[in-house]
């Protein structure tokens, strides 16, 4: 019997699908829907849910016409992520690379997430064997590679072709078995794939990560206390608008999640300094981050 893959028609071997190949199919599915869950509990990013969604969707019908003995396409998942940083890039690929485990894409879904450094050497071969080295170790999952078109920065001689090379290599290589994700400022990444026809092809796949607004930037602020069971006070969330609104007007890259995270944590520890010398701490005082707390955590900053 010919065994059909299934998105490469091109005979090699069907992935290795651990475990879940014998679980009820219900439960792989239940288990997807979580993951699923997870990237839309993320605050904005509606184009990033929607064509993940189809993805999923697409992967699913496919092995279902698999099922059925009906021809399926060849697919190609490679992907290329623009955006600035802390738009949340690498959140989205660690989500995808669990996803992909669970729908049998890849056996482990695990993200190695590299740069510039990781890959290029100093040496004639060394490039090879370090790029090498990496696509290894993320066989089975996710190689994500942040700022790639650093690759491209030296031009012809530079050992990032070089690094090119070997990547494109190994994607031919494990078909089965590895996703690449780049990822990059917009323009940045534009270039970088125009200027590289042989990764254009590879990489059909291309989500944009937008900043995000003061609102979200908010949602996001909310989120990750919440998730570490802090509140806001009124006066806290109005004093962490104009902080992130004078943010906006201070830098180019201003829909930053990570800026976020760093004043959320720097809040946190002035509460801590704000609560410690005090008696009777209810546990109301020790939930809530008052307005104080995020003028002080501004002014450290
Ligand atoms: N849409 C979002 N909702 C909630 N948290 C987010 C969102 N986007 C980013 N974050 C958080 O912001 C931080 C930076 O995100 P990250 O994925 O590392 O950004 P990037 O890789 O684009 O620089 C992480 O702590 C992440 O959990
Ligand atoms: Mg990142």
């Amino acid at each position: 019997m010919v065994k059909v893959k299934m998105w490469h028609n091109d005979g090699a071997k069907v992935p290795a699908k651990p475990q879940s190949e014998h679980k009820p199919e219900v439960v792989g599915c239940v288990s997807a829907q979580e993951i699923l869950s997870e990237l839309n509990s993320l605050i904005g990013l509606r184009e990033i849910k929607r064509l993940i969604e189809e993805i999923y969707a697409f992967v699913e019908i496919q092995k279902k016409r698999q099922k059925e003995k009906l021809p399926v396409e060849p697919q190609v998942l490679h992907m290329v992520f623009k955006g600035n940083p802390g738009t949340g890039k690498t959140t989205v690929a660690r989500i995808i690379g669990k996803l992909f485990k669970e729908i049998g894409v890849l056996p482990k879904g695990h993200l190695v997430e590299v740069e510039r450094a990781d890959l290029v050497g100093e040496y004639i071969g060394h490039t090879a064997q370090k790029t090498r080295e990496q696509l290894k170790k993320a066989l089975g999952g996710v190689l994500f590679i942040d700022e790639a078109y650093s690759l491209a920065r030296g031009g012809a001689k530079d050992f990032g072709k070089e690094a090119i090379d070997v990547l494109v290599k190994g994607m031919e290589d494990n078909k089965d078995n590895l996703i690449l994700i780049l990822a990059g400022y917009r323009e940045e990444m534009d270039w970088f794939i125009g200027a590289n026809p042989g990764l254009r092809s590879r990489f059909p796949i291309h989500l944009n990560f937008p900043d995000y607004t003061i609102d979200e930037l908010l949602a996001i602020a909310d989120l990750m206390l919440s998730k570490r069971q802090y509140v806001l006070s009124a006066g806290a969330r109005e004093e962490l608008r104009l902080v992130l609104e004078k943010e906006a007007l201070a830098h180019r890259h201003n829909g930053n999640a990570r800026l976020v995270r760093n004043f959320i944590e720097r809040s946190i520890r002035q509460q801590a300094v704000r609560l410690v010398r005090k008696t009777g701490v209810t546990r109301d005082e020790l939930m809530t981050i008052t307005r104080e707390d995020i003028l002080k955590a501004r002014n450290s900053y």
